[in-house]
């Protein structure tokens, strides 16, 4: 069922990220994604940056309608249905979140004192959440080398012992987590990657997120180690809304 839901308040958090909070008492757990529909411009799926009673939304303008929606302000009101698919894993254990670009938003909910971060993005502007961690507990990587690391997501794994934790965690572009999950496959490691498809109705109805048989809006958006291993679209083809498979 579509709700109708006040933005209560609006952070801009990097030059192209922007977080809408709102108040909706509704169990949505980390991971777990909605549509949310922007008049005009269609539904966007997008997973939730903060799961608590006071929720946000934590978006980045791509295309006409996260442009669209990025510009709601405080007191506006939004459409949105869900919370629909596969949580991440939870556990006790000390914990490495990898997060590219917007990525990091759908790990935020997971962030905790046993909690590391590598977060990586093209410019030193764009490093989304990073002060959401301990500074000991945060590895800043970007392309551009003005802060942290210089490099690219892979370069900030290097400063980790993958093995010393009980849970990996991933989100980002889908270049960037088949790197990391290359770069960690061979290693004695739990891992969890978050994947992005082009989304229709969310709710296994329509096939538009297919990926090697399974629906991502189903059967992910969270998907682990063994699961990837067996999928040869990931990292390498996409369906658009229009269809038409590309290349990533
Ligand atoms: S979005 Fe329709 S089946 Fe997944």
């Amino acid at each position: 069922m579509m709700e109708h839901i006040r933005i209560t308040k609006r952070v801009k958090n990097t030059p192209t990220v922007v977080s809408l909070y709102f108040k909706w008492n509704v169990k949505v757990l980390p991971g777990q994604f909605v549509m949310v529909w922007v008049p005009g411009y269609g539904e966007v799926p997008m997973s939730l940056s903060q799961t608590e009673d006071e929720k946000c939304i934590t978006v980045k303008a791509y295309g006409d309608s996260t442009k669209k929606l990025i510009e709601t302000e405080a007191g506006e009101w939004i459409f949105l249905r869900g919370p629909y698919g596969k949580p991440f894993s939870s556990t006790s254990g000390n914990k490495l979140l990898i997060g590219g670009g917007s990525g990091m938003a759908s790990l935020k909910p997971l962030i905790d004192r046993n909690t590391t971060g590598i977060i990586a993005s093209r410019t030193f502007d764009e490093l989304l959440f990073s002060d959401e961690f301990d500074e000991d507990h945060r590895i800043e990587v970007t392309e551009d080398g003005k802060k942290g690391i210089k490099g690219i997501v892979t370069d900030g794994i290097e400063a980790v012992n993958p093995e010393d934790f009980s849970m990996i965690y991933v989100c980002g572009p889908e270049k960037m987590l088949k790197a990391v999950y290359d770069k960690i496959k061979k290693l004695n490691v739990n891992a969890e990657f978050s994947m992005e498809r082009s989304m229709k109705c969310g709710i296994g109805l329509c096939d538009s997120c297919s990926v090697d048989g399974f629906q991502v809006c189903v059967d992910g958006p969270v998907f682990n180690m063994k699961q990837l291993n067996g999928m040869t679209e990931f990292g390498t083809t996409r369906l658009l809304s229009s269809g038409k498979r590309v290349k990533i």
